[in-house]
């Protein structure tokens, strides 16, 4: 264990859901949204919020911007490459936080160097201290990251961290950047790099690992397990590839072998399902049912001899407890009886605050949706909220659906109808296709001129029951950038159309934010 390691049993969780997590395919998020998001990353109790990378895109700082004004605990941060016109964008855009920081970082493997940077390991250690020197003469709280770290060569390592403490960095961050580490050689290196870096003792040391393995949460406990004191992780797991260390993964490994580790977090782990039911319907990706921890089998037994034994003493196959993740106990059914405030009770016990004309908009979605479906359930309430407020582009929707018909038969062709408001004027069109999805998707086509292509279509029922909403999520993919769109319906086709609208309408809105420079490999 390290000198560090002995002092302190507190473990920083440091949360880039809207940066590294924004990077997933198909993930990108509005300021509103990524607003929504932080403020609850606040309620779950995160020590430190990594809100974009503000030199990338208008969209990223006016976020980063924001965020800073909505929390007040966490620290906020922003990445920024170690150069100086991403450090000032950086400085600016956290300029207004209670606690600000920056995030720079710079490869150091001899493979990044090569063939992207291009540039000398002296060259890579030059620019490492310069970016810190200078971003210390504005802000008082500096991470330096080396990229590619876990394919670097130690002993480079070691002198571009002690070159950087020197300078003025506060937390020495070492990514896993390709999920390439096994958790063994992870932490012995976290172990050597800590025990050998002069000034290690001086800074907290943390682990930033990809899940390209499925090693990321293994890798992660391994580097605390030999003296870094920050993870820095996402909700869901989300982000770049295969993903990020998951927060809710990583925090509930701490709490529930805190007898084996000695370890524990700042979180509050009731918020722990909120937060991550939340990032799904903002992100539209879905939780898988067996996802550690927040997945719907997580705490599911279904074997005989578990049921048996669990029912005797849940300790038998349980390890931690549903209600300590914050899995509502209550499942309340609701129906086309349920009046307002029971409604807006509801929301708020599945973590929703929403603003009066929100919670207008929402209610009466509900309406319509309890004169169709017999029991409303928190998951059909969720989705309402994630299509009617949370998905929203962050502008006035260019497209609309008015109206759409479509015609399906065992032996005619199908064909479909479909009016939509575009702008300030509405058309209609008429298209045939292999079968009535296809079809209406041909006339939406049609109808706003989209070159996207479709790369993901997929339908899930919310609840169960012939009368259950289709949640449909689709990605699709316009010049090389790709956005995901949900709809929900208790008519698929119906809930088809809106996923593609609302994929469209979020391409549009990509417009507003064009990007400044292209976001690049972390
Ligand atoms: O994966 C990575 O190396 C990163 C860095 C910017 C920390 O995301
Ligand atoms: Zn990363």
């Amino acid at each position: 264990m390290s000198k560090q390691g002995t002092e302190q049993n507190v473990v920083q969780i440091f949360d880039t859901t809207l940066r590294d997590g924004e990077q997933s395919p198909g993930a990108s998020m509005t300021v509103e949204q990524k607003v929504v998001i932080a403020r609850q990353l606040e309620k779950l109790g995160v020590d430190v919020i990594e809100a974009g990378f503000a030199a990338s895109s208008d969209g990223d700082f006016e976020s980063v911007r924001r965020v800073c004004q909505e929390v007040s605990r966490p620290r906020v941060v922003s990445l920024a490459r170690a150069q100086e016109g991403d450090i000032d964008r950086a400085l600016k855009a956290v300029e207004h936080a209670k606690s600000p920081g920056i995030h720079t970082f710079i490869a150091t493997s001899d493979i990044h160097l090569k063939h992207k940077l291009r540039m000398t390991r002296e060259q890579v250690l030059e620019a490492a201290v310069k970016a810190v020197s200078y971003a210390k003469k504005f802000t008082d709280y500096i991470e330096f990251s080396a990229e590619d770290a876990s394919r670097s060569d130690p002993e480079f390592l070691i002198q571009v961290f002690r070159e950087v403490i020197r300078a003025g960095a506060k937390t020495i961050n070492v990514p896993d950047t390709t999920g390439y580490a096994i958790p063994s050689e992870f932490g012995a290196l976290m172990a050597n790099l800590i025990e050998r870096t002069a000034g290690g003792e001086r800074v907290i040391w943390s682990a930033h690992c990809h899940n390209d393995l499925g090693l990321a949460v293994a890798n992660s406990l391994a580097a605390v397990h030999n003296g870094a004191r920050q993870i820095e992780c996402t909700i869901n797991g989300i982000g770049e590839r295969a993903g990020n260390t998951s927060l809710e993964e990583v925090v509930m490994a701490l709490r529930t072998r805190k007898n084996y580790l000695d370890l524990d977090t700042n979180i509050t782990s009731e918020q722990l399902y909120p937060t991550s039911r939340l990032v799904s319907q903002v992100t539209g990706i879905p939780i898988p049912i067996n996802k550690p921890v927040v997945g719907d089998n997580a705490f599911a037994h279904e074997a005989g001899i578990h049921q048996d034994g669990v029912l005797k003493y849940k300790q038998t196959y349980e390890i931690m407890t549903p209600e300590s993740i914050g899995i509502p106990g209550n499942r309340l059914v609701m129906g086309k009886h349920s009046g307002r405030h029971a409604f807006d009770e509801r929301l708020k016990y599945l973590g929703f605050h929403l603003s009066k004309e929100d919670m207008n908009r929402a209610f009466l979605r509900f309406k319509e949706l309890a004169d169709k479906k017999k029991n409303v359930y928190d998951e059909d309430i969720e989705a309402i909220v994630g299509e009617e407020i949370l998905r929203m582009p962050g502008q006035p929707d260019r497209f609309e659906l008015l109206y759409l018909n479509v015609n399906s038969s065992s032996d005619g062709v199908p064909s479909a109808t479909v009016k939509l408001r575009v702008g300030g004027s509405e058309k209609t069109e008429h298209e045939s296709g292999d079968g009535a999805v296809d079809a209406c998707f041909k006339v939406i086509t049609k109808i706003t001129g989209s070159h996207s292509q479709l790369v993901r279509y997929t339908v899930n029922a919310i609840t169960g029951g012939t009368d259950a909403q289709g949640e449909v999520s689709c990605i699709i993919e316009d010049d090389g950038f790709r956005v995901s769109g949900q709809g929900a319906h208790t008519d698929i086709i119906m809930a088809s159309a809106l996923a593609y609208i609302n994929a469209l309408n979020k391409l549009e809105g990509r417009k507003h934010y064009r990007p400044v420079v292209e976001k690049e490999g972390p």
